[in-house]
């Protein structure tokens, strides 16, 4: 069995904010699939793809070929990724790379090279790892899995309170619009589309506080 904790579910679930909390608890490494998603079709807009129809197979080969990633410590002493030689932190939430990103992650050649980086992370010990498909197509094997939710308002309330990701003056429906349209393009992809795993543990965090689905999930992994 892998020594993961593997955290999935839908955009701005409040999954991100829950693995990096439960990695700081653990004092283990924290692993954002999602950047590493973001961090690709970053690339890829430098080298002008720019929209769903040209996120091909062909048209990612020289992209994914000049691309090295890596989870290290930062300045700050905190795992961040690593994207050749920088750490693009922040700018991975621009509003551009997210309107993007779902139509990159439905590419075979992207999610291959990303699959093969993500386990290649746990061979150096336990981790928390965040995305959609870490507990059935990454970790099918993790020791813990996690499927966060919550209900869509909550999640678009959740989105618009965060600065970053929305476009200027956004309102809630259009924040909700956007959020749909990810999970809409996440959830019906052909390859390891969004879904729970079996095995996964479902956890609802409408209503719940970051601490309270934290502790919940401390008292899984330490019992
Ligand atoms: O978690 P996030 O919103 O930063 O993820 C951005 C996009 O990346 C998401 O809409 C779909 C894709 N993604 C994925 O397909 N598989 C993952 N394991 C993580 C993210």
């Amino acid at each position: 069995m892998a020594d993961v904790i593997a955290i999935d579910g839908p955009a701005a679930s409040g999954k991100s904010t829950v693995a990096s909390k439960l990695a700081d608890a653990l004092q283990i490494p924290y692993v954002n699939t999602g950047n590493m998603f973001r961090a690709v079709t970053r690339a890829a807009q430098a080298a002008g793809i720019t929209t769903a129809e040209a996120c091909t197979d062909e048209n990612f080969a020289p992209v994914l070929a000049g691309l090295q990633m890596a989870y290290k410590r930062n300045s700050d002493g905190v795992f961040d990724l690593e994207v050749n030689g920088e750490f693009p932190g922040a700018a991975l939430r621009a509003p551009e790379i997210a309107k993007l990103v779902s139509p990159v992650a439905t590419v075979g050649s992207v999610r291959s090279f990303l699959k093969e980086l993500q386990r290649s992370f746990a061979a150096n010990g336990m981790l928390v790892m965040e995305g959609r498909d870490i507990g059935t197509v990454v970790f099918p094997d993790a020791k813990w899995k996690f499927f966060i939710t919550a209900t869509p308002e909550e999640r678009a309330r959740r989105r618009l309170a965060q600065s970053g990701e929305n476009v200027s003056g956004a309102t809630l429906e259009e924040v909700a619009r956007g959020i749909a349209e990810r999970d809409r393009i996440d959830s019906t992809r052909a390859i390891a589309p969004l879904r729970p795993a079996e095995d996964a543990e479902m956890i609802d965090t409408t209503g719940l506080s970051i601490e309270e689905v934290v502790s919940r999930i401390l008292n899984k992994v330490k019992a």
